[in-house]
């Protein structure tokens, strides 16, 4: 499937590109970001110091440094108030975003973090809905296989109540892996249920 929900530690993913979920300031901090930093090693700060920082909703690259991962491409999430200050559409423009700066690049495979969903406070089972949503647009388009990686027990088992139904449609239909028209036509009618 071109679309993938796997629980792991986003560092160790053998992927062309990992999504960081920084900060405006793309300096570092905690989360996601602070792993990938300690993992990438020094050399990735003094790349991000020559970005002058980042909008929330958008997206820079750097390279990979020690991470397997060529390519880091660092996203702003929004911090989330109530869901009634443009948080969805800065979170579905991260994705977007991120997705064509990897296709920009060449990148097969990317791996994201649910972006805004620890210190941001974007609640996990809302935000898996936007990445699976603007992933799943993305992927009606272009050839790209996508990993969401759920680094906790209980937003893993959040997505796998989502996902259940789409389990589900596979089995009944005997999809395999690499046949993803049928899933992906299944996924554009029912994604707005
Ligand atoms: N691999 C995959 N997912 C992870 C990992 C990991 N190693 N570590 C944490 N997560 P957060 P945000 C999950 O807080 O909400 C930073 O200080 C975590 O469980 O990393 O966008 C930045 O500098 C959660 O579901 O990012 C910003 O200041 C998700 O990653 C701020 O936090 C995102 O949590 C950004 O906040």
């Amino acid at each position: 499937m071109p679309l993938q929900i796997v629980r792991n530690d986003i560092t160790k993913m053998k992927v062309d590109a990992v999504v960081n979920a920084a900060n405006e300031s793309l300096l570092g901090g905690g989360g996601v970001d602070g792993a990938i930093h300690r993992a990438a090693g020094p050399k990735l700060l003094e790349e991000c110091r020559t970005l002058g920082g980042c909008k929330t909703g958008q997206a820079k690259i750097t390279k990979g440094y020690n991470l397997p991962a060529k390519y880091v491409i660092h996203t702003v999430g929004p911090v989330y108030e109530d869901g009634n200050h443009g948080e969805k559409a800065l979170l579905e423009a991260c994705y977007r975003e991120s997705l064509s700066l990897a296709k920009e690049y060449g990148c097969d495979t990317v791996a994201f973090p649910l972006i805004s969903s620890g210190v941001y406070g974007y609640p996990k089972d809302k935000a898996l809905k936007v990445a699976v949503d603007i992933i799943g647009d993305f992927l009606l388009e272009n050839d790209m296989t996508v990993y969401v990686v759920i680094f906790d027990k209980a937003a893993y088992k959040i997505s796998e109540k989502l996902f259940a139904d789409i389990k589900e449609y596979i089995d009944e239909n005997y999809v395999s892996e690499e046949n993803t028209a049928d899933f992906m036509e299944w996924y554009n009618q029912n994604k707005n249920r």
